[in-house]
């Protein structure tokens, strides 16, 4: 038995998810030992600064990511949370710090994507918004048919303030059982999503590969994969 837990008809459930569930879809994460931290510099390709310094550099980067999402799919861990939802109804949020909409794609419907999404892009100058399967990716840095601006991944990047933050707020300050999933609570303000559930007397399980620095604070805590510990997990806790 996983967990003792079982979601009340009351509950608001909230999930937390980190690029962890997303490597058994074949992504690489960041910060493990394959992890794409160790192949670029944060600086270079996920700051606004080193956009303004090397744009093309930016896209390569980005333009890689996105063509690999043809290549991937949804895995067991991304549809157990669709299941969850379902019996969860509208006392359900899925907050996301990744980008390439596996969550999406397996049917989850309540997702804020804190961090934006590979699929579309947006002009700099005029901020007009385009999706990555309509613009030219042979052109080193595509560019805005309104205005000739420089488009830009939908991505937030480090020194920029993430989407939704106000309703991330208000969902959290509601939430009474938070999962976070495969996360390395590296980043804030998702780092913070933890102890501030915790805070406010909320339930916390956390499931992660290994343990983590966090990984004490959690009402439980979980070490696995992904894939194979979230169905069996929400499997029990939803039971009646
Ligand atoms: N199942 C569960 N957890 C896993 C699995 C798996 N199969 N594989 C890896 N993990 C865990 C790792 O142990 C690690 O704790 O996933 C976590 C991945 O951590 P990071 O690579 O730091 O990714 P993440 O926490 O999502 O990074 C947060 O940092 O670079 C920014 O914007 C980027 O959204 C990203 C943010």
């Amino acid at each position: 038995m996983l967990s003792n837990l079982r979601i009340k008809n009351d509950d608001n459930v909230t999930i937390l998810t980190g690029a962890g569930i997303s490597a058994e879809s074949r992504i690489r994460t960041f910060r493990d030992g394959n992890g794409l931290w160790n192949e670029h510099r944060v600086e270079d390709v996920a700051t606004p600064e080193g956009f303004r310094k090397n744009p093309e550099l930016v896209w390569k980067f980005y333009k890689a990511r996105y063509k690999q999402l043809s290549e991937v799919e949804p895995n067991p861990g991304h549809y157990a949370l669709v299941e969850l939802e379902k019996k969860c109804n509208d006392d359900f949020c899925l907050i996301t710090q990744n980008v390439d909409n596996l969550h999406k794609l397996a049917g989850s419907k309540n997702v804020i994507e804190m961090h934006g999404t590979l699929v579309n892009c947006y002009c700099s100058n005029c901020r007009s918004y385009y999706s990555m399967s309509e613009i030219d990716m042979e052109l080193p840095i595509p560019l805005c048919e309104h205005c000739n601006g420089r488009l830009r991944p939908n991505i937030v990047w480090f020194n920029e303030i993430p989407y939704e933050l106000d309703k991330i707020h208000d969902v959290l300050s509601k939430t009474s059982i938070l999962i976070v999933v495969g996360t390395s609570g590296q980043v804030y303000p998702a780092a913070q999503f933890l102890y501030y559930v915790k805070r406010n007397g909320g339930y916390t399980i956390g499931v992660n590969l290994e343990f983590t620095h966090d990984s004490s604070v959690y009402n439980e805590f979980h070490k696995g994969k992904s894939g194979v510990i979230l169905p069996e997990l929400i499997n029990q806790i939803t039971q009646i």
